[in-house]
This record gives structure tokens, C-alpha cells and sequence, in this order.
């Protein structure tokens, strides 16, 4: 079957909590909502592609224990293509606690990775990447990752990078590989040991010759075309649950940039697509559609 977008970093499944703002350790208290759920940065942004109607699949291991079971079905619910996924015995996704503060939906998060396997170069098949339109990659998985990339880079296949946090070494050179590269302002600041946005995009650009975008929650998302910084206001809602918002933004570019949109345009479709996401608890409980997306954009 053909494949448009390849998805390949760190699978995870989610437990996400509503909790209340304080609490008594050590006493039991029922909250309004527990939800079992696949998340991460790849995982979420391959449902949101997948659920624009763009063949997409996603790269890693599969296994039976229940984990990797609860994954890979959540992958199939979003309609993401599991037949590439590599039976490894003992694998398990890395598994995240997600406190939700049910008065502001900010999200706290506690992850293990114990027993999780990332893709390993050796079970990369050149083929599935010389025939894609795209590959989409974290800053997690760094070993498999990088090899993706160079593979993407020799046959010419974009590539658009979620990198959040790790080696400062490995992730400027995914950086140097990257054709679209987005960033949370902290991860920006810990790379370039520089403070604004402006001055993050400015050094970062010096390493690669992709498009940098720059994400900070709230207050939007930045980027540099040719001459001039663009800033994105993130559009305005009523926040539940921040939980996978800037792994929608990711998603929704890669969306756009397969819609040949301009970088404008590119940055109010991943922020508008974010901010549906903010006001759903659960990062993949809801995929607005492209009307929505538009009516947020004009303000209707
Ligand atoms: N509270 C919010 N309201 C509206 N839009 C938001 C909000 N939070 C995030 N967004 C949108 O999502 C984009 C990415 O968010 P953010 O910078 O928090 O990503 P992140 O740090 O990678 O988060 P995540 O943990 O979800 O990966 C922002 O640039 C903005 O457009
Ligand atoms: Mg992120």
C-alpha cells in the first residue's frame, strides 16, 4: 500500500487525570475523569495527519503485552497504518501519567520509559522513505531518527522535526538534517542558550537550511521567512486540557504543508488546530475538520 507519511518517535500510551488544584496526599479521591489514551509527540501528530485523510503509518515496535496492545489500537482508531510496526518480544510503549488541573487544564506529566525499545537503524527499510511524500520525526528516538533523516534528505523526501528536550549535540544535527523544524521556546533557549524568540530563531537558522518554527503555549508561535520574523497569536479558547497541543500544531503543518500552503498560512492552520485541541480534555479525543479550522481562522 502506498504511504504518504511516514511517522517514526517514542510510543506512548497516556493515563490522563483530572485533578483538583489541591489535594490531601495519602487519601482517595474520585475525579470526574480517567482516560486510558495513546499520546506523544509522533504518536499524536500521526493521528492528526491520519485523520486528514493522508495515508500515513507509523514506525517502531509492536508486541502482545497490553500496552503495546492499547497502542497500536489507538493508532487504528485514528485510522494511523500499523502494518509496518516490527514484532519485537518484550517491547512496551513508554507509559505517561497525565495530571490535568481541572481549574486552568494546564497538564503535568510523569513518563516511564522502562522496557521501551526505539527504532533501531537495522530495521529501517530504505524503501518505505524513498516512496513517501513525507517523514515526520521527534527528538526522542534519536538513533533511528537520524538515520530516517538522512535517508529522507538522499531522496529528497521533507521532513518536518518535533524536538523537545535530549542531547544538545544529536538534536543540532536532526536540526541540520530537518527541512521543517518546530520547537518549543524552552527546547529553542536550552539549544541556543539564548533568551527571546527572535534571537532563538536567529542562531538556529545558522544550523540548518529548514524552516524553523517556534511554539510557547499561549503566547503563539514565531518564525522567519526570507527577511522578516512572523508571529503567530495562538487563537484564543476555552482551555480544558493543554495535553497534546503542540503535537496537534506539529501534525496540523505537516497537514498544511501537504496542502502547499505558504508559511502563513501553515502557522493559523497548526494554531488554530491547537487551540480545538486546548479546549478537549485528551489529546486525541477530538480531529476537527478543515471547515472548523477555517471558521476559527476568520473568527466565525
Ligand atoms: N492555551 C492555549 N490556547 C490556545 N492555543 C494554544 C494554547 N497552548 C498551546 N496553543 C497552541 O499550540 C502551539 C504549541 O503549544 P506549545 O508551545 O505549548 O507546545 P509544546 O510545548 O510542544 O506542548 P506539548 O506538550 O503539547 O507538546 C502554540 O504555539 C499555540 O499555537
Ligand atoms: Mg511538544
Amino acid at each position: 500500500m502506498k504511504i504518504d507519511v511516514l511517522v517514526s518517535g517514542m510510543m506512548v500510551v497516556d493515563i490522563l487525570t483530572k485533578v483538583p488544584s489541591s489535594f490531601n496526599k495519602g487519601t482517595k479521591h474520585e475525579v470526574s475523569k480517567i482516560l486510558v489514551q495513546g499520546g506523544a509527540p509522533a504518536g499524536n501528530a500521526a493521528c492528526v495527519i491520519a485523520k486528514n485523510n493522508i495515508k500515513t503509518a507509523f514506525l517502531g515496535y509492536k508486541s502482545t503485552s497490553t500496552l503495546s496492545q492499547i497502542a497500536t489500537e489507538e493508532f487504528k482508531k485514528c485510522n494511523v497504518d500499523t502494518s509496518l510496526l516490527i514484532t519485537h518480544a518484550n517491547f512496551q510503549p513508554a507509559i505517561a501519567v497525565v495530571n490535568v488541573d481541572s481549574k486552568n487544564g494546564d497538564r503535568t506529566v510523569f513518563y516511564s520509559t522502562e522496557n521501551y525499545q526505539p527504532l533501531r537503524p537495522k530495521d529501517i527499510n530504505e524503501v518505505w522513505i524513498k516512496n513517501c511524500r513525507l517523514l515526520f520525526v521527534d527528538g526522542y528516538d534519536v538513533v533511528g531518527n537520524l538515520e530516517l533523516l538522512k535517508i529522507a534528505k538522499k531522496y529528497n523526501v521533507p521532513s518536518v522535526l518535533d524536538i523537545e528536550s535530549g542531547d544538545v549535540n544529536i538534536l543540532k544535527e536532526m536540526i541540520s538534517l530537518g527541512n521543517h523544524i518546530i520547537l518549543p521556546l524552552d527546547g529553542a533557549q536550552t539549544l541556543s542558550k539564548l533568551s527571546s524568540p527572535e534571537d532563538c530563531l536567529e542562531y538556529l537558522s545558522s544550523l540548518t537550511e529548514g524552516q524553523l518554527v517556534i511554539t510557547d503555549g499561549a503566547n503563539g508561535s514565531w518564525a522567519s521567512d526570507d527577511k522578516n520574523i512572523i508571529h503567530q497569536p495562538a487563537y484564543k479558547t476555552k482551555v480544558v486540557d493543554t495535553t497534546g497541543c503542540g503535537d496537534a500544531f506539529h501534525g496540523a503543518y505537516a497537514v498544511a504543508l501537504l496542502d502547499n500552503k505558504n508559511l502563513k498560512e501553515r502557522l493559523e492552520y497548526a494554531s488554530a488546530y491547537a487551540s480545538i485541541i486546548a479546549s478537549h480534555f485528551g489529546g486525541r479525543s477530538y480531529f476537527p475538520n478543515k471547515e472548523e479550522i477555517t471558521n476559527k481562522i476568520l473568527n466565525v
